[in-house]
């Protein structure tokens, strides 16, 4: 049975057991719904079965060893993947510009941060992908335990994953991918390969551009190495259950024919808004939905702040040269219409 299902089967046992609301005290009455499938782990309604049914489709969906549901984001994937491979006093290599989790999760395993540069592209101020040969010498300087990779970065950059992989089989270093901004790529050619079935272990956020609520994500996990004891330290025993059926969710629409269409319209509606903003620059990035622009006169900041200002359109992320606007499933063909309508004016 999905999860779903479960949650919305009706219970005849009377619980006196957590959460105390009963599934019907409804202290902030716009959340009715998520109050109603609000439950725990108790012996008249065990989702635990349900759940492990669902991640096994998921790993089916995404043909990985194992992939877990996650509802405290891509950080928490990041952090579990590293307890699960490295120990203490072992070398990471890490990228200098990475998210926080990177360094905090080799902090919590007692182990040595090696921070690794990325080229940095003049034209757009953002970064390049990874230097290949560059980092096959500092494995083999530093025999890390593990690598940390950021593919895409924000700006849409993906680095060569295979070429990494064959790098570090020679070393024996397990390869995390932080895909928190690729939970796309799996569904739809149209995007960028991803890491899933390349790297040991990859973390995707399905909240930030595949539809899912905040902070849902994905642990994929390609090794014989058992995630679970990683994630029961770093995970509340009380998980969100209305989030976990969510995901569930999520996976189906996404692998559905629907999903991927919907990530082709996605790529087609952006392909339309370039072509008729002609007098903007766009960074030819390697995933098209994060969009990332330039203006001949002004610097990345004044555009922002006049998106905001005279359009009331706010960006995800800005530097010096450009501007980068996030889309992913939400963005639908009247959103980018209206983002083509100020850029026109630049
Ligand atoms: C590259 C990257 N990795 C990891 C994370 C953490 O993801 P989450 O917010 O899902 O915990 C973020 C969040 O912004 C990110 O940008």
């Amino acid at each position: 049975m999905s999860l779903i299902n479960l949650l919305k089967k009706k219970n005849l046992i009377t619980l006196f057991t957590t959460p105390s609301h009963n599934q019907k005290f409804f202290i902030l009455s716009k959340f009715r719904q998520f109050y109603k499938y609000d439950i725990s782990e108790t012996e008249a309604h065990n989702p635990q079965k349900a759940l492990k049914s669902a991640e096994k489709k998921a790993s089916k969906i995404y043909k990985t060893k194992r992939t877990h549901f996650l509802t405290n984001g891509s950080t928490s994937g990041i952090i579990a993947a590293v307890l699960t491979c490295v120990e203490k006093n072992d070398k990471v290599l890490i990228w200098k510009d990475s998210h926080i989790c990177h360094k905090n999760a080799v902090k919590l395993a007692g182990a040595e941060a090696i921070f690794y540069e990325t080229d940095y592209d003049e034209e757009f101020g953002i970064s390049k992908p990874i230097n290949t040969t560059y980092i096959e010498n500092l494995i083999n300087e530093h025999k890390p335990k593990a690598i940390i990779i950021t593919s895409p970065t924000y700006e849409g950059i993906v680095s060569d994953i295979k070429k990494i992989k064959e790098i570090c089989e020679k070393t024996n270093t397990y390869l995390i991918a932080d895909e928190a901004h690729g939970a796309l790529y799996p569904f739809n050619d149209k995007l960028p390969q991803s890491a899933v079935n390349i790297a040991d272990f990859t973390i995707q956020s399905l909240h930030k551009t595949a539809g899912g609520l905040n902070p849902t994500a994905l642990l994929h996990n390609n090794t014989d190495l058992d995630s679970s004891k990683a994630l029961e330290m770093i995970n509340t025993t009380s998980p969100s259950y209305p989030l976990l059926a969510s995901i569930e969710k999520n996976i189906n629409y996404l692998n559905s024919s629907k999903g991927r269409q919907k990530i082709t319209e996605l790529t087609e509606n952006i392909k339309e808004l370039k072509k008729n903003c002609p007098n903007v620059e766009f960074c030819n990035n390697d995933d098209i939905t994060k969009i990332v622009v330039k203006s001949k006169n002004l610097t990345g900041y004044e555009l922002s702040e006049k998106l905001y200002q005279i359009f009331k359109i706010e960006d995800e992320k800005t530097n010096e040269k450009s501007t980068m606007l996030l889309t992913g499933l939400g963005t639908d063909k009247q959103k980018l219409k209206k983002l083509e309508k100020a850029l026109k004016n630049f």
